[in-house]
């Protein structure tokens, strides 16, 4: 297939190229580069690179000219960056993706598969079981609210135009290509300093931490299926911060201590006490459930940068 892959220079569409790319597709990305180019140096010589961004209708549409398929993952994140700056958050995900649609609908693309969050869970995340698709959502923020509409957004599209729209609900994707607006990467590199590792709060927060080749493996199984969907792409094991740190400081055979210090308030809209998804929908589509086990997937970042 020919597929437009927007935000495809940022962490996870950068390791989503490199495996459509294995797999004999043809590339186009479309990235503004507000955080860097991290497509390595060979998938970069194998794809059409449009530097543009999303909320300009014009550069989305030629973009996406004869492609077959859709990822969108063009978005600003970050929970300081969102808090800092929520009306630029807001705008390029419903301007953004209303072009990306529209184009869309008028180039006759077959599959659309935008990147949701867990986060739109927010605080129905405190649940004795893993959450599944149809609990009661309840977003917050700029960001999660923003990401909401555009669910909704995408499956009415499916309704009056009959464009096949995936969701991806990603529960804190963590591996290669990431960088330190995240948690995980963050405490890497206090680790590998043997600098102090900051938690926010108690420590005894958890999230489900979704290792990369496992959430692009999702991503690529669900090209080409019809219909309407919202999945969770979530590893169903719920970690709290304080052992994430702990399990890092062992990798990296780091002198750091934990200091835990009070949360800003302009993150208390972040901060959920509890979040842990169920991947049982995405199973039941594709025969596929992340499974790579956290100590696995932090060895094999320890591994892939700093050995
Ligand atoms: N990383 C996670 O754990 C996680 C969790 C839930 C959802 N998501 C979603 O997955 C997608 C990818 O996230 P990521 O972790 O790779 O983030 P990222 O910041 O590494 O990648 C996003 C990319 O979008 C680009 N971008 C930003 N604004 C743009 C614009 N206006 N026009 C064109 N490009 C623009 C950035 O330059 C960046 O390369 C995002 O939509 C994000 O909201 C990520």
């Amino acid at each position: 297939m020919r597929i437009l892959v927007s935000g495809g220079a940022g962490f996870i569409g950068s390791n989503l190229v490199r495996r459509l790319l294995s797999e004999g597709h043809e590339v186009i990305v479309l990235d503004n580069l507000l955080r860097g180019n991290k497509l390595d140096k060979d998938s970069f010589e194998k794809i059409k690179f449009i530097r543009g961004d999303v909320r300009d209708f014009a550069t989305v549409s030629e973009a996406m000219k004869n492609c077959d398929a859709v990822y969108h993952f063009a978005a600003v994140l970050g929970v300081d960056i969102v808090a800092d700056h929520p009306v630029e958050t807001m705008d390029v995900e419903v301007i953004g993706t209303r072009n990306m649609v529209e184009a869309a609908a008028a180039n006759n693309i077959k599959y659309f598969l935008y990147a949701s969050t867990s986060g739109i869970y927010s605080h129905s995340a405190i649940v004795k079981s893993a959450l599944s698709e149809d609990v009661l959502v309840d977003p917050r923020t700029s960001y999660a609210m923003a990401k909401r509409y555009n669910e909704i957004y995408l499956a009415a599209h499916h309704k009056e135009r009959g464009l096949n729209v995936i969701s991806l609900r990603f529960f804190n994707v963590y591996g290669h290509n990431q960088d330190n607006r995240m948690v995980v990467p963050r405490f890497f590199e206090q680790a590998i300093q043997d600098e102090e590792i900051t938690v926010f709060g108690t420590g005894n927060q958890t999230r489900d931490f979704t290792y990369i080749d496992d959430t692009v493996e999702a991503c690529v199984r669900l090209l080409g299926i019809s219909g309407a969907h919202i999945i969770n792409i979530a590893n169903e094991k719920e970690w709290n911060i304080t052992t994430l740190a702990e399990k890092i400081i062992e990798i990296t055979k780091s002198k750091s201590k934990i200091n835990y210090i009070e949360s800003p308030a302009k993150r208390y809209d972040y901060e959920v006490e509890r979040r842990v998804g169920s991947s049982d929908k995405l199973k039941e589509l594709v025969n596929y459930k992340p499974a790579t086990e956290l100590a696995d997937g932090l060895q094999k970042i320890y591994e892939i940068n700093y050995l």
